[in-house]
């Protein structure tokens, strides 16, 4: 449940880090009493905020665990510039798929900037068909809802602009290497740490709506994966050593994400290349017209692949996974 006092506590205490924020500041600034600001106060406790009080002084946060509650990301999400998406988030303690809720809200007519956000999943996705593994708490689970007035053609363009954007955004927080497999996988040191599910529901020449759904792998251990993925996915735990709490992962993927989506399509074409690893090889891609083997060249202006083959002819490739060399 989002309320307003919870995330204008929680803009205060996480832009003031370690100092302390008055109570009687945020009574007035919510137009509620400060008993009301206790109550708000003890319940952020309660859902695992370490928020200490010190008579005279008032509040401050002490470093936060990995609570994933929509208040926060509200609170601290940059404001949009123009154009840009209106994020709003909501949380679902479980859910089949959070790609479905987004959908079913899109069809209801939800506007541009939705984001649903589980804690598990019981029927997570990927592509293709494929199952996404979405146990409590260890994976960021995330949906947006997006509805570019682009034409059809260039609904792959979503896919590189937000695969950018998880790849940037995890670099950034964990300081290594995050690449990027041609569409849409997001690697670190040679495994998979995430990757996107774009979907879309599209007039003959218009999007109508995408959904873009996004799972990143937070604090698995080895163990937390089946023996058939050890060596193809890893976590930013096993890379890392680390625990990261997965709101900060999503509030700088969804700042990212933002600024990517309005900018020229040429400047995110040429920083997805530089991250690409599937560009300049030789592979072998199933498409939905058959199986085709070339050199990956580039992405031409609607984010498709551009795959040469030995006869010199480039054919460009929207949909498809690379199979192993
Ligand atoms: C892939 O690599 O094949 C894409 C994986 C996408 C998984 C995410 S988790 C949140 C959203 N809900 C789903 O059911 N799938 C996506």
């Amino acid at each position: 449940m989002t309320t307003a006092i919870d995330i204008l506590i929680l803009r205060a205490l996480f832009s003031n880090p370690s100092r302390y924020v008055s109570g009687e500041d945020l009574a007035t600034q919510a137009g509620v009493s400060r008993a009301a600001i206790w109550k708000h106060l003890d319940q952020l406790q309660k859902i695992g905020y370490p928020i200490e009080a010190q008579p005279h002084q008032g509040y401050r946060l002490l470093a936060p665990p990995d609570v994933w509650c929509a208040d926060e990301i509200a609170a601290r999400l940059p404001d949009p510039a123009p154009g840009e998406p209106n994020w709003r988030v909501l949380l679902f303690q479980e859910t089949a798929s959070t790609n479905d809720l987004v959908w079913r809200e899109a069809q209801n007519g939800a506007q541009e900037g939705l984001v649903i956000i589980a804690e598990q999943q019981s029927s997570g996705r990927g592509r293709q068909g494929r199952q996404w593994q979405s146990c409590a708490k260890s994976g960021l689970y995330a949906s947006a809802l997006l509805r570019p007035h682009w034409p059809l053609s260039q609904i792959t363009r979503l896919t590189i602009v937000s695969s950018l954007a998880v790849a940037e955004a995890v670099e950034k927080l964990c300081g290594k290497e995050v690449r990027i497999k041609w569409p849409n996988d997001v690697f670190m040191r040679g495994k998979k740490l995430g990757g996107i599910l774009t979907e879309v529901q599209a007039d003959p020449e218009a999007i109508r709506f995408a959904v873009v759904g996004i799972g990143l792998n937070v604090s698995q251990t080895k163990s937390d994966f089946p023996d058939a993925l050890h060596a193809i996915a890893t976590s930013l735990k096993i890379e890392t050593g680390h625990d990261y709490r997965r709101a900060d992962l999503l509030i700088a993927i969804l700042g990212t994400m933002q600024r990517h989506y309005r900018e020229p399509f040429e400047v995110v074409r040429q920083a997805w290349s530089e991250r690409c690893f599937s560009l300049g090889q030789t592979i072998s891609v199933r498409t939905p017209a058959g199986q085709l083997v070339g050199q990956a060249v580039g992405l031409d202006e609607n984010g498709a692949l551009l795959l040469r083959a030995e006869s010199g002819r480039i054919t460009p490739i929207t949909a498809g996974d690379i199979l192993p060399a």
